[in-house]
């Protein structure tokens, strides 16, 4: 007897089930990578606003690896592994793509071959999926997808600021860093839906590489007027905190100098991603993105007042305390000084509203509403980074070896600098005064 079944070629059996979970897997690991090398690059590349683009970025781009991952589990439940498998060529790539020769390479490699790789995969992956069965997945690869193509947009407007800082190499060299990443990432058959190409043992070196390791001393973009102490009273304790026109400047200026907790968060995510896994990576994107908007607040509110970035001082001395130290100094920091100011916000957002100094009101209060879950994320982490070291005592032990670190560098101030930053900061009280007129 003939068995007669029912037959269509239909458009939305393109991609199965299992099919669709390898490779939304396969762009969570993407993107984790991805995510990993721009806070690793963040300290050391100069220019502002791009650190707080990369810091968007990374951010965006680990809520699109967390929906993704929530996705594998529901397309392969029971299971609940995630592991590298059948990736570990392509990934092993892209971790090694971290070792550019210079800020302006790896720049390059994510605004012309990474970011656009991904963004033309997330395009034929919408083109493929069957909008019944992987409803779920096309809410957010739509979502990838858009975001993909601004901070394409985004970012390469960064590349004539980046190449006038000159630590950042020429770009003769990062034109051939992004030509052999091309070439070999093509060799693996790109980042798309089909299974990678090459086996683990014929992954090609890159020329020019240099071992990558997050900068020790941040870049700074050299507009602005860069120095260890950014404001007296952090060396001074006689000099006024400030009332009135000064208080408004002088968290105006906290505000930009967030820069380091920007830079500090991006050194601790990259550095303890692997030891405390992906959660931490989803909030330290988060952290520094969080911070990066701090900053970036501080930066609006100056230039909006009239100020020229030459006039604005950034300090480098909480970064300047944990440097070359044991990374678990970064994370410290930003515990101690998010624990010992936190008090102040709700006080100093009062203050703008009774100045009716609207915008640093508004500013300060978006900022204490991440500050209370900064300070989860730092009691929550550390304790759980001194667990699974093994090192048996509690935060509070980081916290105060942090507060010794920075009391050692502002004890190192001299008279000059002293000299420096009071000339810096009577100059932005008296321009302050003419613009307030
Ligand atoms: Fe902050
Ligand atoms: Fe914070």
């Amino acid at each position: 007897m003939e068995h007669k079944t029912l037959h269509v070629q239909d458009r939305r059996a393109l991609l199965m089930r299992y099919d669709t979970a390898v490779i939304l897997k396969r762009f969570f690991f993407v993107e984790h990578s991805l995510i990993l090398s721009i806070a690793g690059w963040l300290p050391g590349t100069a220019p502002l606003r791009l650190k707080m683009a990369y810091a968007r970025t990374a951010w965006q781009d680990s809520l699109t690896a967390e929906a993704m991952r929530q996705r594998v589990f529901e397309l392969r439940f029971p299971s609940r592994l995630m592991t590298k498998e059948g990736e570990e060529p392509l990934i092993r790539f892209i971790d090694e793509a971290r070792n550019a020769p210079s800020a302006l390479a790896f720049y390059l490699s994510v605004v012309e071959v990474f970011l656009p790789a991904l963004r033309e995969a997330y395009r034929q992956y919408l083109t493929l999926a069957d909008g019944i069965g992987d409803g779920p997945s096309i809410r957010f690869m739509d979502l990838a997808l858009r975001e993909k193509v601004q901070q394409i947009e985004d970012l390469k407007s960064f590349l004539p600021e980046l190449q006038s800082e000159e630590e950042h190499g020429d770009i003769e060299q990062a034109r051939v860093w992004v030509a052999e990443l091309n070439r070999d990432l093509s060799n693996l058959g790109g980042i798309g839906l089909e299974p990678i190409k090459q086996s683990e043992s014929e992954l090609p070196s890159l020329s020019g590489q240099l071992k990558f390791g997050v900068a020790q001393i941040p870049a700074r973009e050299s507009a602005f007027h860069r120095l260890r102490f950014y404001w007296p009273d952090i060396i001074m304790p006689d000099y006024p905190y400030g009332e009135g026109l000064e208080l408004q400047l002088r968290s105006a200026l906290s505000h930009i100098n967030e820069v380091w907790a920007v830079e500090a968060s991006a050194a601790f995510t990259y550095a303890f991603a692997e030891i405390l896994g992906w959660e931490f990576v989803l909030d330290g994107a988060r952290w520094m993105y969080d911070e990066a908007r701090h900053c970036q607040m501080g930066l609006e509110r100056l230039i909006a007042w009239g100020f020229d970035t030459s006039e604005i001082p950034l300090g480098t001395y909480i970064s300047d305390a944990a440097r070359d130290a044991d990374p678990i100094y970064r994370l410290g920091m930003l515990f101690f000084f998010e624990t010992k100011n936190i008090h102040k916000k709700p006080q100093r957002t009062e203050k703008f509203r009774e100045l009716q100094d609207g915008l640093s009101e508004h500013d300060m209060d978006f900022d204490w509403a991440d500050e209370t879950k900064h300070a989860h994320f730092g009691s929550v982490w550390l304790t759980r980074l001194l667990e699974v070291r093994n090192e048996g005592y509690d935060p509070k032990i980081i916290r105060r070896r942090c507060q010794e670190m920075v009391d050692a560098v502002i004890a190192s101030a001299t008279d000059l600098e002293r000299q420096e930053i009071i000339q810096i900061a009577e100059a932005m009280v008296q321009k302050a005064r003419l613009l307030a007129n």
